[in-house]
């Protein structure tokens, strides 16, 4: 990658609870191009969201980004201040449309007070101009002007959702991410919000990370997938080679238990057993008592991840078993 807009290395954060440290992302490393696309999926509580966090400087305590970088632009914005990050970096160069965003908009102002927010802050703009700027946003995700002067509870969950979106591309960011984006979206509306991100990735040139656990939804938006475990990556890289030949076990076995359209699939399959607890995750490799393949050494030794046809993937016997 010559000159990579996002160039994420060894990202490691964790919370620091009363019952132990959670280690929720480990040694995350990964780039992306301008205009490119990464998909994150994994099983609930795998770290997505922490890596979101982590990559907008904005892990809340008792969480912590104890190791790594994450450069932006020539910025490493993990050594960065609050006050920094929020001058420098966010809504800026990154930004993110959170988990059950929709709920983040406040019932007793307009979505355009609402909007208008980030614009005074960075960019000083206010008043008609201001006015004009959110307004061409709306239009951009598809809304009609006139949402800017009515009141988040005057909308539907598909629109909110909408609003956000414009809102986060307000200042034009390189890098969007967007946190489950449809998550309590019927799938009609879901399909548009997806088919929205992607006109807006291709049409203003913006690298994105999506994250969700539905795998099934991030095969079309993303040139790369990174599928995480307990919070590791599992398997990084071509979208659609793991996708269509995984090689991680975990992969292999998340694929098999979606639904997928145009395939024949005989019978849809459960990964047995549960996430670990990260407080004290198993030894070597995270997902060794799950995985159908284990033997000694995955008990024993942490796997390092290993190039395999276009991906990395963090398995001791990968392109071996698969
Ligand atoms: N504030 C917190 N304090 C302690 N532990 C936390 C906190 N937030 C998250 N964790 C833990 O960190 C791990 C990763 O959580 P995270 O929210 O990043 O998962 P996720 O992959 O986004 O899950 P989901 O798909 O449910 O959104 C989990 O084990 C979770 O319990
Ligand atoms: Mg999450």
């Amino acid at each position: 990658m010559a000159n990579p807009v996002l160039d994420v290395r060894n990202l490691t954060t964790h919370y620091f609870t009363r019952k132990g440290e959670v280690q929720a992302l480990d040694d995350a490393s990964f780039g992306l191009d301008k205009g490119e696309s990464l998909g994150v999926a994994g099983e609930s509580g795998c770290g997505k969201s922490t890596m979101a966090f982590s990559l907008i400087n904005q892990v809340q305590p008792p969480g912590r980004v104890v190791e790594g970088e994450v450069n932006i632009d020539g910025i490493n914005s993990v050594q960065l201040s609050e006050t920094e990050t929020r001058k420098k970096v966010r809504w800026k160069r990154i930004s993110m449309v959170f988990q059950g965003a929709m709920d983040i908009l406040t019932p007793v102002y307009t979505v355009g007070h609402q909007m208008k927010e980030p614009l005074h802050y960075h960019q000083g703009i206010t008043g008609d101009e201001a006015r004009e700027k959110c307004e061409k946003y709306l239009g951009e995700v598809g809304l009609d002007r006139e949402i800017f002067t009515r009141y988040p509870h005057e909308l539907s969950g598909g629109q909110k959702q909408r609003v956000i979106i414009a809102t986060s591309l307000l200042l034009e960011p390189a890098v969007l991410i967007a946190d489950e984006p449809t998550t309590s979206l019927d799938v009609v509306v879901e399909a548009q919000i997806m088919n929205l991100l992607k006109r807006l990735k291709k049409e203003l040139g913006i690298s994105m990370i999506f994250i969700t656990h539905d795998l099934s939804i991030l095969s079309e938006v993303s040139n790369k997938l990174s599928i995480m475990y307990a919070g590791k990556f599992a398997e990084l890289g071509d979208a659609e080679r793991i996708y269509n030949n995984p090689k991680h076990p975990y992969t292999e076995k998340l694929l098999a238990s979606i639904p997928r359209l145009h395939k024949d699939v005989k019978r849809l399959e459960r990964i047995p057993g549960a996430p670990p607890n990260l407080v004290d995750p198993p030894s070597g490799c995270r997902f060794h008592p799950r995985c159908p393949y284990a033997e000694k050494v995955c008990q024993e030794e942490e796997p390092e991840p290993r190039g395999v046809e276009g991906r990395k993937v963090a398995c001791h016997f990968a392109g071996e078993v698969t």
